[in-house]
């Protein structure tokens, strides 16, 4: 079921991003706004006060004793007021006469200035600057009655009315506008790639495995992830063919032997006088031990290939060839040569398996003997299987470790394994980091398992510092299907020549 909460966020990236970058958009242009806004209302506001108190400061220098004359404003500040200290008005410039004091405000000796917006109504403002006459003056003309000048102006209408504050908005709302609609014009171009890809993945999904998305021109991020999309489809497409082809050559293997049987069944249950019940009974159980043997088999090289790890442990290779040997005894000599200390990291059950597998080999294909070798050669654990039967033709020297290939007669076909022994084994040489390949002998044919050797602490091999990994030189990689993915070295091993 869908667990998790649900995101308030909208699921589309080109939205998310808009939504993103109009948030922070319109608080970036919000903040400018304001400080611009109020930088440009301070600075007016300034200017009027400064004016004001300019105006004031001149009237004042003109007032006489017993003459207080009309001041004539040469300025923008056209507002003058002289008021006695009960608010009257003494006299006044011609705009402001006739009107009640400007203010009210008084100002202190300590404190002879002072501004203020005076409103009489919404909208109907005055500026006005009130200054206090100095002590001495107001002495010398008044007896010392304090007297105030107000100077002042209708308010500017940047400041009466909102109209910077109305455009500054307007412009925050455009240029966000703006931004986010170039985020998701932006966005949109961006991701189109993305789109396109995702129609063409269904589309592979749905019809083919063999289409592949095209790149699209210019080299960016989306050249590297279709490279690896591709190289994904490359190998899915490999690894499905592979599935198919391994299921048809599995199921045509297991038919065969599968047909003889019903063969003799119905052969005894027909022809229950010509047909000796035991001897069909036993050729039946012959059948299936051989069908079990495939499975078996079959069941080995999945584990493989799924690349289930194995316990790996330190194995005398040397040990294990010799007891391996031993356990064989027949007609056909076997000699064996294993130096000591040839050891190697592995699971020991999976070496018994190759050993195990290359010894049977070369007994049922030997004429007289078999001569198996273990040492050490440079950083590997060399061991090698060599018979004196009729060998293998360099033309069949891959193909053996095919699936089900079994190149021999009739004769020794009846006793021979299931097919995939050597699959197996090349794939468990794989598994260790090593490799599994038929070279050249005077006679028959010799195997050759090549693995990491490890050493002990104290010894090294001839002096030397034991080399990295099994490959020296830098292998090709292997065929496809031959992979095991429980590799411990960098290098993928290579087993051809
Ligand atoms: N020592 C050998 N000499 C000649 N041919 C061999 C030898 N070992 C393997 N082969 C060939 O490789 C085939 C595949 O071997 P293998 O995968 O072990 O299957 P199986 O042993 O079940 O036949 C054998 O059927 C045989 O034809
Ligand atoms: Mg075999």
């Amino acid at each position: 079921m869908g667990g998790g909460r649900a995101s308030p966020l909208p699921n589309s990236l080109r939205a998310r991003t808009t939504l993103a970058v109009g948030v922070l958009a319109l608080i970036f242009l919000s903040l400018i706004g304001a400080a611009v806004n109020y930088l440009v209302l301070d600075r007016v506001q300034q200017r009027v006060s400064q004016e004001s108190m300019q105006a004031a400061a001149v009237w004042m220098q003109t007032l006489q004793p017993g003459d207080p004359r009309q001041p004539v404003p040469r300025t923008r500040i056209d507002l003058l007021q002289l008021v006695d200290s009960r608010g009257r008005v003494v006299t006044a410039s011609a705009a402001a006469a006739g009107r009640p004091a400007l203010s009210t405000i008084m100002p202190q000796v300590d404190h002879p200035e002072q501004d203020r917006v005076e409103c009489s109504a919404p909208g109907k403002c005055i500026m006005v600057t009130a200054l206090r006459v100095p002590s001495l003056m107001a002495a010398q003309l008044w007896r010392g009655e304090p007297h105030f000048i107000y100077a002042g102006m209708v308010e500017p209408p940047i400041l009466a009315t909102k109209t910077l504050e109305i455009s500054t908005a307007a412009a925050i709302v455009l240029l966000t506008g703006l931004v986010a609609g170039g985020n998701w014009w932006l966005a949109g171009r961006t991701l189109r790639p993305v789109a396109a890809i995702r129609e063409r993945m269904s589309e592979i999904t749905v019809r083919d495995l063999s289409l592949r998305v095209p790149t699209p021109p210019g080299r960016t991020e989306y050249t590297l992830l279709i490279g690896t999309i591709n190289q994904t489809l490359a190998r899915l497409e490999e690894t499905v063919r592979e599935q198919r082809r391994f299921a048809a050559t599995t199921s045509h293997e297991l038919r065969t032997p599968i047909a003889g049987l019903r063969t003799n069944l119905e052969e005894a249950l027909l022809y229950p006088d010509d047909v000796d019940p035991r001897s069909a009974i036993r050729a039946a159980l012959s059948t299936t031990e051989r069908l079990e043997l495939i499975v078996d088999d079959l069941l080995v090289l999945a584990r493989l290939r799924a690349g289930e790890p194995a316990v790996r442990e330190r194995i005398d290779l040397g040990a294990l060839v010799r007891e391996e040997a031993a356990t064989r005894s027949g007609q056909v000599r076997m000699h064996v040569r294993a130096a000591p200390d040839v050891r190697v990291l592995g699971s020991r059950i999976q070496l018994i398996r190759v050993l195990d597998n290359l010894l049977a080999n070369a007994r049922r294909h030997a004429d007289h003997e078999v001569e198996v070798t273990a040492e050490r050669a440079g950083g590997l654990a060399v061991v090698t299987v060599t018979d004196d039967g009729d060998g293998i033709a360099a033309a069949d020297r891959e193909r053996v470790f095919e699936r089900f290939v079994r190149l021999e007669d009739g004769r020794r076909r009846e006793q021979g394994g299931s097919g995939l022994g050597l699959t197996i084994s090349r794939d468990i040489a794989h598994a260790h980091n090593g490799t599994l390949r038929i070279e050249d002998s005077p006679r028959g044919a010799r195997f050759v398992l090549r693995l990491p050797a490890v050493y002990d602490v104290q010894q090294a091999p001839d002096g030397t510092r034991p080399p990295p990994a099994a490959h020296q030189k830098a292998p090709p990689p292997p065929p496809a299907g031959h992979g095991v993915q429980a590799r411990v070295g960098s290098r993928p091993p290579a087993d051809h020549k």
